[in-house]
Order: structure tokens, then sequence, then C-alpha cells
């Protein structure tokens, strides 16, 4: 049931974003969706430290952006998009770039989330904005650690977003 005009999008290689926004969808009572690349990432491809992985190649521009395996539809309906994604050399993976680039999301506000290994989301939220300054990026959380639903609700009172109410219904 979608009542929030909001939805969850995430992508993760891993599962631990995902875990982070099957919780917060729920929380949040929104939609979910799974940003996927059309080919997924084997272990091999994720491999950071092969400069001739597929991840390496990718982050390099040695190689395009991935190809989507499916759009978001639906776009009006949404007033606000919690953005997740695991950080990827101290920025979003390119499914991400890729999603935001295919997709038009001006009308709606874009609150990232994301899960690393140590990386703060101030660097993060840095390289987001800068590389998509048209769109309305509002103040992110890393969310290595579960929060408590009155974090959660702390946080969402300070994104000062009309006309979406967030409650949480856990
Ligand atoms: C290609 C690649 C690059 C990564 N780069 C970083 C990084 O710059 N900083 C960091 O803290 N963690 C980095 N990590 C670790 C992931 O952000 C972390 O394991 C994350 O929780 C994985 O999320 P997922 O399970 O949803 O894919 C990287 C992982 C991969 C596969």
């Amino acid at each position: 049931m979608q009542t929030n005009n909001i939805v969850v999008a995430y992508f993760s290689a891993t599962g631990n974003t995902a875990r982070v926004a099957r919780r917060l969808s729920r929380a949040v009572n929104s939609d979910l969706f799974e940003i996927k690349p059309e080919k997924a990432y084997s272990m091999q491809d994720l491999d950071w430290t092969d400069p001739k992985s597929r991840c390496s190649q990718e982050h390099e521009n040695k190689i395009p952006l991935p190809s989507l395996n499916e759009k978001l539809m639906n776009l009006a309906q949404y007033k606000a998009m919690f953005l997740g994604f695991p950080v990827w050399w101290y920025k979003q993976p390119p499914i991400i770039s890729q999603f935001l680039k295919s997709h038009n999301l001006k009308h709606m506000v874009i609150i990232p989330f994301c899960t690393s290994g140590g990386t703060q989301m101030e660097e993060v939220q840095t390289a987001l904005e800068n590389e998509f300054p048209e769109l309305d990026i509002r103040p992110g959380r890393l969310m290595n650690v579960t929060l408590p639903d009155e974090a959660l609700e702390y946080w969402f009172s300070t994104l000062n977003i009309e006309p979406v109410k967030f409650s949480i219904v856990d």
C-alpha cells in the first residue's frame, strides 16, 4: 500500500543497502524500487583492487555507464525519493548516475542514504550535488548502523519537505 507520495529507490550490490532500504520503506510506508543494472555485477566485477575489473573500468570512464534493467514508472505521483546506494570510491556508483540521468526528477526532492566501509556522508553528498546541480538534493544520511525510529523522525523533521508528511508506521 502506497500512501505517502514517497518512493525509496536503491541500488545494492551485496545486500547492505537493500536491508536499510527495506526498513526505511516500511518505516515511512513508501513504494520500494530496486535500481538494477541490465547485467548484474559478479563478485569479480566488484573487485575494486583490480584495475581491469568492470567496476574499476566504469569508475574511470573506460567503459560506458551501465544500462538500467528497468525504469521507475509513474514518477509524477512522487514528491520525495529516498535514494540509497553503497559508496563506491567516495561517491555514488555509476548505476546511480545512470538512474539520475535517465529520469526526470526535477519535481521531487531527493534524499540520499548510503552504506559504506567507512567513508562519511559529507564527501558523498558533495560529489552528488556537484554532479547533479539541477536536482533538489537534501542532506542525506550514512546508515551503516540501524537508526532508531526517533532518529529517523528527527532526520525527517530537518528535511522540511512540504507537502510530504512523514510518519513512522513501524
Ligand atoms: C567497487 C567498490 C568501491 C567501494 N568504495 C568504497 C569507498 O570509497 N568507501 C567506503 O567506505 N566503502 C567503499 N566500498 C564498500 C561499500 O560501500 C560497502 O561495503 C557497502 O556497504 C556495500 O553495500 P551493498 O551491500 O548494498 O552493495 C566499496 C565497495 C565496492 C564494491
